[in-house]
C-alpha cells in the first residue's frame, strides 16, 4: 500500500503505526485507539494518513474522516512547523522523559500542549508509542529518537529550527 506525500514507506512513525493496526488485529471498531496512535506519532492528521488508515481498515475515508473531525481531541492541523512530542508512558518516564520535556519547555520558552508565539515549534506528549526497548523516545518531526538524551534532543531541536529559519529567511 502505499504511504500518503506526509509520510514515506520507511518512516519510522508509519511502521510504529502498522505495528499498532496489526495489534488491534486491522479491527475496525479499533478506530479511534488508532487515530489516537497516528496522532500521537504524527502530531496531527491530515487527510493523508486518515486516508491510509481508511484503506489499511477498509473503511470509506468519509468514515474516518467523520470519526475524527466529531471528537475536539483530534487535531486536523499541524500546529507549528515542527512538532515535538515527548513519549511519557511508563518506561520513557522512568528513563528520565519528565526531565527532558522540563528542558525543552525550559530552553524554548514553550509549555506542553503548546505552539510557540511564532509557530515555529509545537511540543506534545504522548502515552506509549510502542517502541519501550528505546526509552526514552522523543519525536522531532518525522524522526523518533529512541534512548534520547537531553542534550542530543536539544541539539537536533536546535538545529531543525534553524534550518527553518534560514529557509524562511
Ligand atoms: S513508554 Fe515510551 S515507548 Fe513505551
Amino acid at each position: 500500500m502505499n504511504a500518503s506525500k506526509m509520510i514515506s514507506k520507511d518512516d519510522k512513525r508509519l511502521i510504529m503505526l502498522d505495528a499498532f493496526i496489526r495489534k488491534q488485529q486491522f479491527k475496525k471498531d479499533a478506530l479511534i485507539e488508532i487515530l489516537h496512535t497516528a496522532q500521537d506519532l504524527f502530531g496531527y492528521l491530515d487527510k493523508d494518513i486518515m486516508l491510509y488508515i481508511s484503506k489499511i481498515l477498509n473503511l470509506p475515508a468519509s468514515h474516518v474522516y467523520g470519526v475524527a473531525t466529531f471528537y475536539n481531541f483530534f487535531k486536523l492541523r499541524k500546529s507549528g512547523t515542527h512538532v515535538i512530542t515527548v513519549c511519557l508512558g511508563t518506561a520513557c518516564y522512568v528513563k528520565g522523559a519528565e526531565e527532558i520535556l522540563s528542558v525543552i519547555e525550559r530552553e524554548f520558552n514553550i509549555k506542553r500542549g503548546e505552539t510557540d508565539t511564532n509557530n515555529r515549534l509545537s511540543l506534545f506528549v504522548t502515552r506509549c508509542i510502542g517502541s519501550c526497548a528505546m526509552a526514552p523516545n522523543v519525536i522531532i518531526d518525522e524522526e523518533v529518537i529512541g534512548r534520547a538524551s537531553k542534550e542530543d534532543v536539544l541539539s537536533k531541536i536546535k538545529s531543525v529550527v534553524g534550518v527553518s529559519l534560514i529557509e524562511a529567511g
